[in-house]
């Protein structure tokens, strides 16, 4: 099925899956950064022609521009070329990418859709091709064209961020701002559905009181909500996953919120670059007297944000694992066989094998254990005080 310089490839990528996974484990001793460290013994030929690409969807978020370090570390520490293509979050420019990685004659797309629903029809087009989808981070919906989905338990990630409001808050009648990602974005349901587990129980007792949300408020005695009942939230509140429509909806929240509804506020944001524009806002209103904000990423200007007491929180999800998931899957993909599926999420047409990692909460109180002694991180991009 392959030839010669492929299989080298293959082995090379199976030897750098191995060692990012291994170094990815649980972090009861602090584990060096890996690739670098431990290189193969036999070094491969180079290798033109990639087999595998990956597309991501913007540069105009730190995330993305770390999975494309990370992958681009992973894929040259084994010397196999990979092409990684961004999609400036147009759908349109996105399927161009897909087009072009197929003619190019790869056999693996690992891809991380701008639009939910928008990139189903690349998916076929390359299922037609007879390439391989792995959908990155986000689900491709509404398709039976998935082969696999790596990514974190995004639920778990709503729900950390909620906990963390939640374990903050004293009393009752504190004012709740509730801000979503984009409704284009499987995953911004998925950290609604967790948030909101966790949270609803806590707006029925009393402790808290949402205060930019007629909609949330319309269903805040139903414990779970159906697909449709977060879509007409998320429609009030999204941020779109941009800095400025967040910065915008919380300024126009807090102009029509009275100084009683501000005081010591609890805001569920949902990503760490929505996390410090909402908090910008909120730091500049004089009726707020302190926050607790949440955030996802662990993106670095919100790790300096941490440290200087201006986020709260943000959600660790290690990309190295996501990213040795993915290489894996393509490896076992380009092999013939198939990756483990540990669940399923449903797609809206199909339940797609999936591989969910585990995420963390970091604040103040561990921010250099899991990001600077796991060696995510150099402490040198951050000033301490
Ligand atoms: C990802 C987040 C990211 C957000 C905005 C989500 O699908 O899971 O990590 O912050 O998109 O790009």
């Amino acid at each position: 099925m392959f030839n010669k310089r492929s299989l080298y490839a293959l082995m090379a990528i199976v030897f750098v899956a191995a060692m990012v996974l291994a170094a990815c484990g649980p972090k009861a001793t602090p584990t060096p950064t890996p690739v670098e460290t431990t290189a193969p013994q036999v070094t491969p030929p180079p290798v033109t022609g990639a087999s595998v690409g990956v597309i991501l969807p913007t540069k105009n978020e730190p995330r993305w521009i770390q999975d494309e370090t990370r992958f681009n570390d992973a894929f040259k520490a084994a010397g196999v070329e990979v092409q990684i293509l961004f999609s400036d979050g147009d759908s349109a420019k996105e399927k161009a990418n897909v087009e072009s990685l197929i003619s190019q004659g790869v056999k693996v797309i690992i891809i991380c859709p701008h639009d939910a629903t928008a990139a189903a029809a690349a998916a076929q087009e390359a299922r037609d091709a007879g390439v391989k989808i792995v959908s990155y981070d986000r689900l491709i919906r509404d398709t039976e064209a998935v082969d696999y989905y790596v990514t974190f338990d995004s639920i778990s990630v709503g729900e950390a961020q909620a906990q963390y409001l939640v374990d903050k808050a004293t009393g009752t009648d504190n004012p709740l701002y509730l801000y979503a990602g984009a409704a284009t974005d499987n995953n911004a349901f998925l950290f609604f559905e967790g948030a909101w587990n966790v949270l609803q129980p806590k707006i029925a007792d009393g402790t808290f009181v949402i205060k930019n949300s007629s909609e949330a408020v319309a269903l805040q005695d139903k414990a779970t909500l159906t697909r449709e009942e977060m879509s007409q939230i998320i429609g009030q509140v999204t941020t779109d996953w941009k800095f400025d429509v967040a910065k915008n909806l919380a300024e126009a929240n807090l102009t029509a919120a009275p100084a009683a509804d501000k005081g010591d506020v609890f805001i569920l944001a949902p990503n760490d670059g929505t996390s410090r524009a909402i908090a910008d806002v909120f730091a500049a209103d004089a009726d707020v007297t302190s926050y607790v904000v949440s955030g996802q990423d662990a993106e670095e200007p919100s790790v300096q944000y941490i440290i200087d007491g201006k986020q709260s929180m943000t959600v660790l999800k290690d990309v190295r694992t996501l990213v040795s998931d993915a290489i894996a899957a393509a490896v076992a993909f380009l092999e013939g066989g198939t990756p483990p599926e540990t669940t399923t999420y449903n797609n809206g047409v199909i339940d797609v094998p999936a591989k969910p990692s585990v995420v963390v909460t970091v604040d103040q109180s561990n921010w250099q254990e899991a990001l600077i002694d796991s060696g995510y991180y150099d402490i040198k991009e951050f000033t301490v005080p």
